[in-house]
């Protein structure tokens, strides 16, 4: 089977926990989007696991790649490899040799224009994510096949600085000996990371083939998709299904099987636009029950109601098969819940996501309340859907009922036993989705 994971709002909805407890099923693992500014958490057999770079399937499956369309600080990836091999994980490790690179000079470019954008700053992760992009983009970018040559990393390091100097120029990076130690920390990194490196399109295609299971794992949510999202409030590439194609190679028309993530309420870290933000009291109470805080930079997340409309959109994005609604283990002991149902604008239900600033102002939402349903604990057995609180039976009936689409896995803690995956589901019913992909090899 060929599965993908996507977040469906703007980023945290909780891919990692749902792509390790997924991994089981699958032999592959792919990334094809993004850098370090993700967080994925982890929780396997009591331990918490954070990735950054590497994927979150990486503890049971037996590859995983890390695909073209990623940004990757090989410095930050060569501690997580270590720290995953300390862990006792074995699995194999493959980078794209066309995926590139973020260096030390790209996470200062990412704060110095975040000082000059000023107020339309987006709260970047300072990764070093869009000034990576803009280069990659602007034919000047170092990729991780590059850092094999000592003299392509020297050209391109110049080429960079010389078309960023504006921005470089009061930086350690002016000094034309400091550009040129990191060129050569950047070989040195480089030449150890070799025997990863691969044309991991190839490697894919190859796994295919032998009728491996492929789960690809997106990075951020739709709403912070450098298209489709709350632009300019985005990160610097396509978080949507489409773009696991062109960040891996993989072709598009053989995915199985979409599952899309979305929290039972909504967060964001950043600035920008969030429709059904809690502010207060009860935005507070949120954030301290989800410990929403971020796991690239510690920064206190905003917090809000589900949004169905928001929803409904990057399910349409995303051509989404199902839904993993996870925290609706945090969201039952909240003093009270609501659910954004409808965007009105002059009176009238709008079935769109506004894009214009002047025009999200303009649209008001209506909500509908739902009855906390309290802690929920699993009995002996582990977790069955018919035990579950009756309120939260109804604010599942209406997500599904509102966006028309299965919710297929339940998620009501961080651990992978914390984890329900529904009876009758494409899921449960793996053999077929199986036996559907192996008639198309
Ligand atoms: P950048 O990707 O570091 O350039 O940040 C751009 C915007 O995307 C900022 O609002 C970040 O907080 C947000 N962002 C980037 N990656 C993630 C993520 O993995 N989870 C949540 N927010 C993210």
């Amino acid at each position: 089977m060929i599965g993908a994971v996507l977040g469906l709002q703007f980023g945290d909805e909780g891919k990692g926990k749902i792509t390790d407890f997924l991994s089981s099923r699958f032999q592959v693992s792919v990334r094809f989007n993004g850098g370090g500014n993700a967080g994925h958490t982890v929780v396997a057999n009591g331990k918490k696991f954070k990735f950054h770079l590497i994927p979150s399937g990486s503890l049971r499956c037996e590859t995983v790649v890390l695909g073209n369309g990623m940004v990757i600080d090989p410095h930050a990836l060569v501690e997580e490899m270590e720290n995953l091999r300390k862990s006792g994980c074995t699995s194999r490790i493959l980078i794209s040799k066309m995926a590139h690179v973020v260096t030390p000079m790209h996470k200062v470019l990412d704060m110095k224009e975040e000082t000059v954008r000023s107020k339309l700053s987006i709260g970047t992760t300072a990764q070093g994510i869009g000034p990576t992009y803009e280069d990659k983009y602007a034919r000047t970018g170092i990729r991780m096949v590059d850092l094999l040559s000592p003299d392509i990393i020297e050209q391109k390091i110049e080429t960079i600085y010389r078309m960023k100097e504006s921005l470089l120029k009061d930086t350690e990076y002016s000094d034309p000996a400091r550009r040129h130690s990191m060129a050569g920390e950047l070989n040195k990194v480089g030449v150890s990371l070799m025997p990863f490196m691969e044309y991991t399109e190839l490697e894919i295609f190859r796994q295919y083939k032998a009728g491996k299971s492929i789960l690809f794992e997106g990075a951020q949510g739709t709403m912070l998709d450098i298209d489709f999202g709350m632009y300019p409030f985005v990160t610097s590439s396509n978080a949507l299904a489409g773009a696991l194609s062109l960040g891996s190679g993989f072709p598009f028309r053989k995915v199985d099987y979409v599952l899309g993530v979305a929290k039972a309420y909504m967060s964001r870290v950043g600035s920008g636009p969030f429709p059904t933000e809690l502010q207060g009291d009860a935005g507070n109470q949120l954030r301290e029950l989800g410990h929403e805080y971020g796991t690239t930079t510690g920064r206190p997340r905003r917090v809000g109601w589900l949004d169905i409309p928001m929803l409904r959109y990057s399910i349409m994005m995303n051509d989404v098969d199902a839904l993993a609604i996870t925290r609706l283990d945090t969201l039952g002991l909240m003093d009270n819940i609501r659910v954004c149902t409808r965007y009105m604008k002059d009176g009238q239900e709008i079935d769109y996501v506004p894009r214009s600033f002047d025009e999200l102002s303009q649209i008001e939402l209506e909500y509908i309340d739902i009855k906390p349903w309290g802690a929920v604990k699993a009995s002996d057995g582990g977790y069955s859907y018919q035990s579950l609180p009756e309120e939260m039976h109804r604010y599942i009936n209406l997500i599904e009922e509102r966006l028309g689409i299965p919710v297929d896995v339940i998620s009501l803690g961080e651990g992978r036993e914390n984890t329900l995956v529904r009876e009758g589901s494409r899921l449960r019913n793996l053999e077929e989705v199986q036996q559907e992909h192996d008639r198309t090899l």
